[in-house]
C-alpha cells in the first residue's frame, strides 16, 4: 500500500507507529558508544532522511554531528505535542529539521554521513531510484552511508511497507561510486521485530568519477 504524507501523519497522530523504538536503535547507539561513528571533524554534517521522532538523529547529534533530519510529517504543533523540541534540539547541535519530501531533497554533497533506518523500506520500490539520487546529492566524496537494514528476510509476497530489500537493491540505485564496506547481522536486534536486521555501510569514493 502506497503511503501519502497524510497517511504517515495519521499514523503518528493515532500512535500507530510500530517502527518507533522510543529511543535510538540499540545497534546505532552501541556503535556510537564504541566510537565507530565519530564525526571526522568539528562541524561535520549528518543527514537522517525519514527521521520520524528523531531518536537516531538526536543520538548522532549527541555524538557531535550537526544533524539534519528530514521528514514529510510536521510532528510539532504550536502547543507542543508529538516530536516537540526536535527542531530546537537538532539546531542546538548545529543542524536542523526540514519538513519536505526527502526524495526531492537537493543536497550539495555536504554531508559526511547519511544514516538510513526504516526509510528505504517505507517507500515504494519504484521510488528507490529517487532515494539513490537523494543520497548521491547529499553525501560528500569519501562520506559514509550507514544503514540499519530491515526487513532483510521478510517474505516478498507479504508486500509492505515495510518492503523487504537487500544490499543489491541499494547498490543498484547508489551506483558504482558506492562500495560496500560492512554487511553484518546486528548484535543489538530489536526484540519486537520479526525480521532480520543488518548493519550495512557503503563508502563513497573520495574521488568522484572514479570507483576506487
Ligand atoms: C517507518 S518510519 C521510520 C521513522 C524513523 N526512521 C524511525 O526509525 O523511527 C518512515 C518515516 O519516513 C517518513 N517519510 C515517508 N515518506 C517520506 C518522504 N517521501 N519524505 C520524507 N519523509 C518520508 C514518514 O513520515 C516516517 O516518519
Amino acid at each position: 500500500m502506497s503511503m501519502t504524507p497524510n497517511d504517515w501523519r495519521e499514523r503518528y497522530v493515532t500512535t500507530n507507529t510500530p517502527w518507533d523504538l522510543g529511543q535510538a536503535h540499540p545497534e546505532l547507539q552501541a556503535r556510537i558508544d564504541a566510537g565507530q561513528l565519530a564525526p571526522p571533524r568539528e562541524g561535520a554534517k549528518a543527514l537522517v532522511p525519514g527521521c520520524g521522532h528523531g531518536h537516531d538523529a538526536l543520538a548522532l547529534s549527541a555524538a557531535g554531528w550537526c544533524v539534519t533530519g528530514l521528514d514529510c510529517v510536521e510532528l510539532v504543533t504550536a502547543a507542543g505535542g508529538l516530536g516537540a523540541g526536535l527542531r530546537e534540539a537538532l539546531a542546538e547541535g548545529g543542524g536542523g529539521l526540514e519538513i519536505c519530501d526527502a526524495l526531492g531533497f537537493k543536497g550539495q554533497q555536504e554531508f559526511d554521513l547519511v544514516f538510513e533506518h526504516t526509510f528505504f523500506c517505507a517507500i515504494e520500490p519504484e521510488s528507490r531510484p529517487a532515494w539513490g539520487t537523494t543520497v548521491q546529492g547529499a553525501l560528500a566524496p569519501g562520506g559514509q552511508l550507514a544503514v540499519l537494514l530491515f526487513p532483510g528476510d521478510k517474505p516478498v509476497e507479504e508486500g509492505g511497507p515495510p518492503h523487504r530489500y537487500g544490499v543489491p537493491d541499494m547498490q543498484e540505485v547508489l551506483g558504482p561510486e558506492f562500495g560496500l564496506t560492512v554487511d553484518e547481522v546486528v548484535s543489538k536486534a530489536v526484540s519486537k521485530r520479526s525480521w532480520q536486521e543488518r548493519w550495512v555501510v557503503f563508502s563513497r569514493s573520495a574521488k568522484l568519477g572514479s570507483t576506487s
